[in-house]
């Protein structure tokens, strides 16, 4: 049986346990929803707050240039860029991963224009396939939404992209990115990955992966507040000829020139379209200097001892727990699986171990490494016993019950 003090012994050796201090994180809560929404960072609301009254107040439009706020998206991008094995100058912040998707997939068939389908995951997180779905209606291409064991068997000389989420939403599965990007470059297609689980997560190796694309979330690992803005990669091999359809004033190679015509900036500046929300993107640096001198072979390696803590303690304490997650090539998350994960969530939370439930019957916990002990692992599986053996859950179910009638 592992007990609490094993679990303190383990926080005592860790070499990241300093990062906690990085986060503003209230007493007595243990947060497990950083897969979700990242912890608030203890620089953000002096960094927000100056960017507002310094930067906006007295700058006014001065610093666009003077606080280098034109820069953000490409100064930003290229720390990102160390944390998924890309050169800097191959990622750049903007819109949404929602957004980005589009562009990119968009810019994919532009890439290969006698290839009329993309290929993509049943499962995959919704808003991919909604995207994708939304690019074929406009563009007459072929969709094709294919199991998990089939995609391989899904890509001949029709394809022209296949677009991949890394690290499952809901299960955490992690997808061997080399071997299924060098699948797609065998049938002459192009590899597009969404990123929003593994960045900050997980060591993601962009270029050495031989990767096309990618797309990342802001908000999650990265923890750049609510609704941050995302990041797109583009290897630069593809930095030449590269079109991309949202050719707004912010990607053009002369944004202030005010030319008739679009052309697109050289590089990964294209990617850009509108005016970057400033506000947005200072909360996204003081979210992503919480990675600075970290390394993020360490930080998975102990996301990845958190969660394995997590599935050995809940074997050990919970049997009615159900396992819903792989043991190997897992994210920085677990999925839980019980017939009332949602009033079981619900019992959690009223007991402050915050987690999230994913329909129909998955209980998903994150294991962020720069602020989840070891300790909270063990004090969320305690609360979870006790919460099963007293049968509270209930009441959260009535509870919910009331709340929506
Ligand atoms: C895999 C994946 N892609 C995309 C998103 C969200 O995209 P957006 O930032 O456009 O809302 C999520 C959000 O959870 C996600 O898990």
């Amino acid at each position: 049986m592992i007990s609490r003090n094993d679990c303190l012994a383990l926080d005592a050796a860790d070499g990241l346990a300093f990062a906690r201090a990085r986060f503003a994180l209230p007493d007595g809560l243990i947060y497990l929803d950083g897969n979700s929404l990242g912890a608030l960072p203890r620089r953000t609301a002096t960094r927000v707050a100056d960017t507002v009254t310094r930067e906006w107040g007295e700058g006014l439009i001065r610093s666009w240039n003077d606080a280098q706020w034109i820069d953000a998206p490409a100064k930003i991008g290229a720390k990102i860029a160390r944390l998924v094995g890309a050169a800097g100058d191959e990622v750049i912040v903007t819109d949404s991963v929602s957004v980005n998707i589009f562009k990119l997939a968009a810019a994919a068939l532009a890439l290969r224009p006698d290839r009329r389908v993309i290929v993509t995951e049943a499962g995959n997180f919704p808003t991919d396939v909604y995207v994708l779905q939304g690019l074929a209606a406009l563009t007459g291409i072929d969709l094709r939404v294919v199991e998990r064991d089939a995609i391989a068997a899904a890509l001949d000389e029709t394809v022209a992209l296949l677009l991949l989420t890394q690290t499952h939403y809901r299960t955490g599965a992690v997808h061997d990115m080399a071997a299924m990007t060098a699948a797609a470059h065998a049938a002459g297609a192009l590899a597009c990955w969404d990123l929003s689980h593994s960045v900050g997560a997980i060591a993601v190796e962009l270029d050495a992966a031989h990767a096309d694309m990618a797309v990342g979330c802001g908000y999650k690992f990265l923890n750049g507040g609510p609704g941050a803005p995302a990041f797109a990669y583009v290897s630069r091999r593809h930095h030449d000829g590269l079109r991309q359809p949202l050719s707004g004033w912010m990607g053009h190679a002369a944004p202030f020139a005010f030319e008739g015509d679009y052309r697109p900036a050289a590089g990964i500046a294209q990617m850009l379209s509108g005016t970057p929300g400033v506000l947005g993107m200072a909360a996204l640096g003081a979210g992503v200097a919480t990675f600075d001198g970290i390394d993020m072979a360490a930080a998975a390696a102990k996301s990845r001892a958190l969660g394995d803590l997590m599935i050995d303690l809940i074997e050990q304490r919970c049997p009615e727990i159900g396992i819903a997650c792989p043991r190997d090539h897992r994210g920085a998350h677990v999925s839980l699986s019980h017939p009332n994960a949602y009033e079981l969530c619900q019992a959690l939370i009223a007991r402050g171990v915050i987690g999230d439930f994913r329909p129909p019957d998955v209980l998903r916990l994150g294991f962020p490494a720069l602020y989840v002990r070891y300790a909270d692992v063990w004090d969320a599986v305690e609360y979870l016993s006790r919460v099963l053996a007293s049968g509270e859950w209930r009441e959260a179910r009535f509870a919910v019950r009331r709340a929506v009638t």
